[in-house]
């Protein structure tokens, strides 16, 4: 459930018309809605109710700081991936200790600054990484938390792109090598081994690849144990679906009994690392419509927004289902067009055969469930600035990031001497 609605015959978010927040701030723009993402965290907390669980929010499916905030006020930790997503974090108030650090190539400068922060852990995923972690962490005379990314060789069935748990992908380190490298890690200087991480992939719509993957981590978890390891801390990372075109994923009440159901009473604090099920339903993309052309086979609604704003359509075919502002009238019926955006290249398409009720220069549109993985993704491809960032509050609204005025873009070019 969201909180973007017909409401005297157009699009709210919340309690404010779009059209009015797109006459403010122009278009194309995100809008995002407060109590959408307070609403999907309180959601997939409470499937952890009364368990030992942190919920760190992916911070790459939308980092606008304000977003952050607003989940950091919930009490979210947050999983991270680079310099800048853990400065992010930490400045939007998350405390160091709900902070894990997630991705394959992490820089010594990166470690360094989250050693310094005192991050929860560092979920590592190869030997060479922990390596480099442990000079790291020994010339600063500190001790780095670890968990190792297990990589289970299951098959997440979602998009190839976004697939991460099989054995030919690059994450993780391989299954049949984990024990002998927790041995190693466990003789390294600086480095303290507290738990396993595992993460297959995202937008999955069957539980599964889930149930599949943590059946086998809780079995290492006891082989671990054994073995002479404290495992204090599981992290499931994230990936639970969302719905984009009336699929129906599993409801994280479901997803959590899942988890639960697999780890038992292991006595360990688990970790989630959800990113899209909290932020994609709470963001829209408005754009407005530029031309309605009659091609020689299609006829096409060209946007002001383009690949470049939202990729995800170009990218892994993605479905995003689009609304016009103003509420469709029955008798006005549909019709088949291609929405596209003026970017020049075929790719630069979002929908294709769509049904849309009819639309006209100067209409409105809004791209449902582009919360996650829109702005964050966005690039400025045809010298396009970025697109403004809005976040709507009840009756309040705010810009969250500003449109830049095109002259910044073109300053961040410097002439060398010899022009
Ligand atoms: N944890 C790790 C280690 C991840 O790599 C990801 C996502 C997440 C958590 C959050 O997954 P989520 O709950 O959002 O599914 N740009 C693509 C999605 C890329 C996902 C990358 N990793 C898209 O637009 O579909």
């Amino acid at each position: 459930m969201d909180h973007f609605n017909y409401q005297n015959g157009e699009l709210y978010a919340e309690n404010l018309p779009l059209a009015e927040i797109a006459k403010e701030v122009g278009t194309p723009f995100y809008c995002y809605s407060t109590a959408t993402l307070e609403r999907h965290f309180n959601v997939f907390s409470k499937a952890f109710d009364g368990a030992n669980a942190l919920v760190c929010y992916a911070v790459k499916a939308n980092s606008n700081l304000a977003v952050i905030k607003t989940l950091a006020k919930l009490g979210a930790g947050a999983d991270v991936v680079s310099e800048g997503e853990l400065r992010r974090a930490l400045e939007a108030g998350i405390p160091a200790n709900k902070i894990v650090f997630s991705g394959v190539g992490k820089k010594p400068h990166e470690m360094e600054l989250a050693l310094n922060a005192g991050i929860l852990q560092f979920n590592v995923e190869s030997e060479p990484e922990v390596r480099v972690l442990s000079e790291v962490a020994t010339r600063l005379g500190k001790v780095a938390p670890i968990a190792f990314r297990v990589n289970p060789d299951v098959d997440a069935k979602t998009h190839a792109k976004i697939s991460t748990g099989k054995a030919e992908n690059k994450f993780g380190v391989p299954w049949q090598d984990v024990s002998r490298i927790y041995g190693e890690a466990a003789t390294l200087p600086g480095i303290k081994i507290q738990g396993v991480d595992v993460h297959i992939g995202s937008q999955l719509t069957d539980l599964d690849p889930f149930n599949n993957a943590f059946m086998r981590v809780r079995e290492l978890v006891d082989q671990l144990r054994k073995e002479g390891h404290e495992i204090t801390q599981v992290d499931l990372g994230g990936g639970l679906g969302i719905p984009y075109d009336g699929t129906i994923p599993p409801a994280p009440e479901n997803y959590g009994q899942v988890a639960l159901q697999a780890m038992g009473n292991l006595g360990v604090q688990l970790i989630f690392e959800p990113g899209r099920l909290i932020v994609g339903n709470a963001g829209v993309l408005v754009s407005e419509v530029i031309y309605v052309k009659q091609g020689a086979e299609r006829k096409f609604v060209i946007l002001d927004a383009a690949m470049n704003d939202l990729i995800r359509p170009a990218m892994y075919d993605g479905y995003h289902h689009i609304d016009t502002i103003r509420q469709p009238n029955e008798a006005d019926g549909t019709e088949m067009v291609d929405v596209v955006g003026p970017v020049c290249e075929t790719g630069d398409t979002f929908a294709k055969g769509r049904e849309l009720p009819p639309v006209s220069a100067g209409d409105l549109v809004a791209f449902r469930s582009a919360g996650a993985y829109g702005a964050v993704m966005a690039s400025t491809y045809n010298t396009r600035p970025l697109v403004p960032e809005v976040l709507v509050n009840g009756d309040d609204f705010a810009v969250i990031r500003e449109r830049p005025a095109l002259e910044e873009l073109l300053k961040q070019d410097k002439l060398p001497e010899w022009l």
